[in-house]
């Protein structure tokens, strides 16, 4: 198949970049390898932020001065700035393609308080706003002829003379493996907090695919170590949206005592609940002050959520929680055009990284920055589209892809991949997690290249060619793995405390040497390396050390 350009991931970004690189002309593909309402776009229930009434309580400035504040350094100012001005653009946007904003009797669309917010500024759709706003967006994108694949899993980017000629994929309705040519790729794959399985508000495909197809291109991915812990979720990962802070319930303990800012930023407010946890306390959201009408119309989807995961009734009962990985703030270095350092290949929402959230998200800035640079990377690919010729296709790339899959398919399996990504799930959790040292992040890497080293003994146990389930999951599990790597390194280079990477043997935040993004690489075959540089200035400032490990 041959398209001007081929969009990977259905989440906000994805949606949006879709849209508009139609609208700018050519044909553009959707592949998604699952159902798109199980994106982290669809999960982030809570709204999306904007400043659309400007007022003495708030402005666009105050929007860009929190995200700064909240954001605890490493941010790229100028992608800010135009994110937040551009966010009223959105709402409108969004409103006209059918998205219902809740609105009082005149029309005027609510706002309620977010974590890390001088105002009230997260417009939503009671506390469903990520999935209304998908089904808007997909509805709209197949109006416009923007055609969608589903069950098509993305395995690897085909270059041409370092340049986008194509990606290679597996369709998973028979497992063959296919190859596309195109002029132009958005990644918008989603994030990775999904390899914290058991511990993570994420599906498992938020693994990391786009971010590990990435780095295998040699492409430069930024700042993985900065992973958002949510603080409130169940023990099995599934998110208490911020809407319920938001919309009055308070965090208490055994006691019923209120001990912490509920609507400080999601770094302090996750460290404050685990610290209050180590001194033996339990910890529960309280909506129990709270009118049965409130929680009704603003918290219909937490209410039901509590009831068919935990059997809680939040009317009259506490209901526990803790932290969980929720969004992955680094991921594939991007230019302010959303341009990556491969030639062709564009990237946007939770798979990029932009400079927007530093060091720690707002809450409600993620649906934003989806939707603002799905946007810039839909006109920027089509743009690209009608100035390229297609590139050849090497088969001998699709041809390693191939004997890939079938080999993971058909030869006999020595282990089980349930236990293997739950394993990496909890080995993550435990040693990368809110908190991390030394020697915990050195545990985390040995146990990665364990299961790196097992890996390869992991194939099928069920032979089924139709929607192997089993086939996914491995191929997404060695991607994990990858991004798991890359994730701990980084980390570990970073001897610092910042935004949501908390290191309890350097507690302090660095400016003089950590001022700055991280950065993984491939290099040649056999080696990754970590850097540390500036990239607004576009040039090495310090290098901390050059860290090289066999991939
Ligand atoms: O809590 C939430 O509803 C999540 C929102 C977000 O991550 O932006």
């Amino acid at each position: 198949m041959l398209y001007d350009v081929i969009v990977v991931g259905s989440g906000i970004s994805g949606l949006f970049a879709a849209l508009y690189a139609k609208r700018s002309g050519g044909n553009v593909v959707i592949i998604t390898k699952s159902n798109p309402f199980r994106s982290n776009s669809a999960v982030a229930s809570g709204g999306i932020n904007a400043v659309i009434h400007v007022s003495q309580e708030d402005s666009i400035n105050k929007h860009i001065t929190d995200t700064i504040n909240g954001a605890d350094g490493l941010t790229n100012e100028a992608n800010i700035s135009e994110m937040c001005k551009d966010a009223p653009n959105i709402i409108a946007e969004l409103s006209k393609i059918g998205v219902k904003f809740d609105a009082d009797d005149d029309g005027i669309i609510k706002q309620r308080p977010f974590g890390g917010t001088s105002s009230k500024r997260t417009c939503y759709i009671a506390d469903r706003t990520g999935s209304a706003i998908v089904q808007n967006l997909l509805q709209q994108c197949r109006k416009e002829g923007v055609e969608i694949l589903s069950n098509h899993q993305l395995l690897n980017i085909i270059k041409f003379n370092d340049k986008l000629a194509g990606i290679t994929l597996l369709h998973r309705e028979d497992s063959h493996v296919t190859a596309f040519a195109c002029k132009a790729l958005v990644l918008a794959g989603g994030g990775y907090a999904g390899i914290y399985r058991g511990h993570s508000t994420n599906p498992q495909e938020s693994s990391g695919d786009a971010i590990a197809v990435a780095l295998r291109a040699g492409m430069r991915v930024s700042n993985l170590e900065f992973i958002q812990f949510h603080p409130t979720t169940l023990k099995n990962g599934s998110l208490i949206s911020e809407a319920a802070r938001g919309e009055g319930a308070y965090i208490v303990d055994e006691t019923e005592t209120r001990f912490t800012d509920e609507l400080q930023t999601r770094d302090k407010l996750s460290r404050a609940i685990l610290e209050h946890i180590k001194d033996g306390h339990k910890v529960y959201l309280d909506f129990r002050h709270l009118s049965p009408e409130l929680i009704e119309t603003k918290l219909p989807s937490t209410q039901k959520m509590a009831l068919n995961s935990a059997g809680i009734d939040i009317r009259t009962e506490l209901l526990e929680i803790t932290p969980s990985a929720h969004y992955t703030i680094g991921g594939i270095w991007t230019r302010e055009d959303t341009s990556t350092d491969l030639e062709g290949v564009f990237a946007c929402g939770e798979c990029a990284a932009t400079g927007v959230h530093g060091a720690n998200r707002l809450g409600g800035n993620s649906l934003l920055e989806g939707a603002h640079f799905g946007k810039i990377a839909g006109k920027e690919a089509a743009k690209r589209a009608q100035k390229v010729e297609f590139l050849p296709i090497d088969f001998a790339q699709v041809n390693k892809d191939y004997r890939r899959v079938k080999m993971i398919l058909e030869d006999e399996s020595h282990f089980n991949i349930n236990s293997m990504r739950k394993n990496l799930g909890e080995t993550l959790f435990k040693e990368v997690g809110v908190y991390r040292d030394e020697e915990m992040l050195i545990n985390a890497l040995e146990y990665v290249h364990y299961l790196m080293k097992n890996q390869y003994g992991l194939h099928c146990v069920n032979k089924e060619i139709h929607n192997n389930v089993e086939l996914s999951a491995i191929l997404e599990f060695r991607n994990a793995l990858v991004v798991a790597e890359a994730v701990v390194l980084s980390a570990i280079k970073r001897e610092e405390s910042r935004g949501v990477h908390y290191r309890t043997d350097f507690p302090e935040r660095d400016d003089k040497f950590f001022g700055m993004s991280s950065y993984v690489k491939k290099i040649g075959q056999n080696f990754l390396r970590i850097s540390f540089e500036d990239d607004l200035l576009e040039k090495f400032i310090y290098k901390i050390k050059t860290y090289f490990k066999k991939l």
